[in-house]
This record gives structure tokens, C-alpha cells and sequence, in this order.
């Protein structure tokens, strides 16, 4: 089976409704049909832009949710709501929730398996700060942090993840990975699903790219083997530079 190619759009902390409304009409004007895309909105606005997207190619991933259930966590917001309010995907692991909210492996596995458990599935981010670039240890920092968490799920579970590889260094700096930098990290980390899960689900599993994916550069990371789309940022917030990375990767 082909393994499915995917654009994922993370908004982070930007745009007021109105322009998060006005966002995604312009995104389903551009009519992709066949292209697989997934918009990582503010929670606020998922209920509502779930409803304006539904029966398009056009699928809700929340940014985070909470590591437990459901109780007495002032703020929070737990998988369940996520699910009732027709969120697809949740995007977990991610380096900021990782540098600013301390979430370490052992809580992004707690969060990916509670919401599995939900229905939802995960957009999984790894990926090394600069300074491990430099030493050259990526590959082994990498390893562990999937030895860590993504490597724990069940098979079931893993066929429900999506794997997004974003080198910090490279994460709305404009410094974008080589396609050759981002393939062998990506061949790297399928040989590790491979290794834990089988072929089978290692060749369907979907790695992205994340880390300054422009339009300047989306065709070339994704003319790789093993790069089947990206995760992008600051990209993701113009029609204009978001639809030209969605053709890139049709
Ligand atoms: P960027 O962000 O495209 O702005 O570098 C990517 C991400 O954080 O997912």
C-alpha cells in the first residue's frame, strides 16, 4: 500500500477568528481535492472551523491536550471534549511544548496513548536542537527520544500516528534542513519503525518535514523518498504560501 502524502499546517498562538474564518475559506477555494491536509487551529476555533470544513479533504488537529482524563485541572482541555467537538488530530511532542512547558517523552507518550484511547489520532513531532546537529548525534538523540515514547505505542496505535521530524535549529529561523539532511533522518526513523512494528506499517506510516518549509523549498524536500510531507509554521498562515506547498506535494 502507498503510504499517504500529507501538508499539515501548525497556526501556533496566531490569528483572531475572522482571519482564521477567512484562512480556510481561501483553502478550500483552492479546491486540492486530492490532497490531504490538516490544519493544527487554536482550540477555540476547531469546533467551528470542524464544522466549515466537514465533507472536504480538509482535516482539525488541536495543538496539545491534557495528560489526564478529565477532573479538577482548572484551563485544561482533555481528549474527549477534543473529540466531541470533531477534532481529527492532535499534534504532540512538539519542541515548543517541549522547551516551554518542560513536556518530557514520558508525558507525550502518556498524552498519545490517551488519545488513542479517545479516537484521535497524533501528529508526532521529534527532532534535535543545533547543538547536537553540530556534534553530529542527531541520530541517536532522535532514536531516543522515540525509544522514549513513539516506539511504546501498539501497533494499533502507531497506524494512527503520523510522525513529523522538525529540527529545532530549523523551526521558524528561515534555516531550513537539506532534502538530503531531512531523507536520511527520515530513512532513519522508518528503519526504527520497522525495526519495533514491522515493514508493513513502517512503509505506511507518513514522516513529514517540519522546520521553514517555504514554497521556495517544499518540492524539493518532498521529492524525497522517504519525506511524505511537512509540518509547517509560519507558512501555514498565508493561502497564498500554504497552496503552493499543498501543489508541492501532490
Ligand atoms: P515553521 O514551524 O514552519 O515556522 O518553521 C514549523 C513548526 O513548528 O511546526
Amino acid at each position: 500500500m502507498k503510504r499517504r502524502r500529507v501538508v499539515a499546517g501548525n497556526w501556533k498562538m496566531n490569528l483572531n477568528s475572522l482571519e482564521a474564518n477567512d484562512l480556510v475559506q481561501d483553502l478550500l477555494s483552492l479546491k486540492h481535492e486530492s490532497a490531504r491536509i490538516i490544519l493544527g487551529v487554536p482550540f477555540v476555533y476547531i469546533a467551528s472551523l470542524a464544522r466549515l470544513t466537514n465533507g472536504s479533504n480538509i482535516e482539525m488537529a488541536a495543538q496539545n491536550c491534557h495528560h489526564e482524563q478529565k477532573g479538577a485541572y482548572t484551563g485544561e482541555i482533555s481528549v474527549e471534549m477534543l473529540k466531541s467537538i470533531g477534532t481529527d488530530y492532535v499534534i504532540l511532542g512538539h519542541s515548543e511544548r517541549r522547551e516551554y512547558f518542560n513536556e518530557d517523552d514520558t508525558l507525550i507518550l502518556q498524552k498519545m496513548q490517551l488519545a488513542h484511547e479517545a479516537g484521535l489520532k497524533v501528529i508526532y513531532c521529534c527532532g534535535e536542537p543545533l547543538s547536537v546537529r553540530e556534534a553530529g548525534s542527531q541520530n541517536e538523540f532522535v532514536q531516543n527520544q522515540l525509544a522514549q515514547s513513539l516506539l511504546k505505542l501498539s501497533a494499533e496505535e502507531m497506524k494512527n500516528t503520523i510522525v513529523a521530524y522538525e529540527p529545532i535549529w530549523a523551526i521558524g529561523t528561515g534555516k531550513t534542513a537539506t532534502a538530503d539532511q531531512a531523507q536520511s533522518m527520515h530513512q532513519h526513523i522508518r528503519q526504527l519503525i520497522s525495526a519495533q512494528f514491522g515493514q508493513e506499517i513502517a512503509d505506511q506510516s507518513s514522516i513529514l518535514y517540519g522546520g521553514s518549509v517555504k514554497p521556495a523549498n517544499a518540492e524539493e524536500l518532498f521529492s524525497k523518498d522517504d519525506v511524505d510531507g511537512g509540518l509547517v509554521g509560519g507558512a501555514s498562515l498565508k493561502a497564498e504560501l500554504f497552496g503552493p506547498i499543498i501543489e508541492a506535494n501532490l
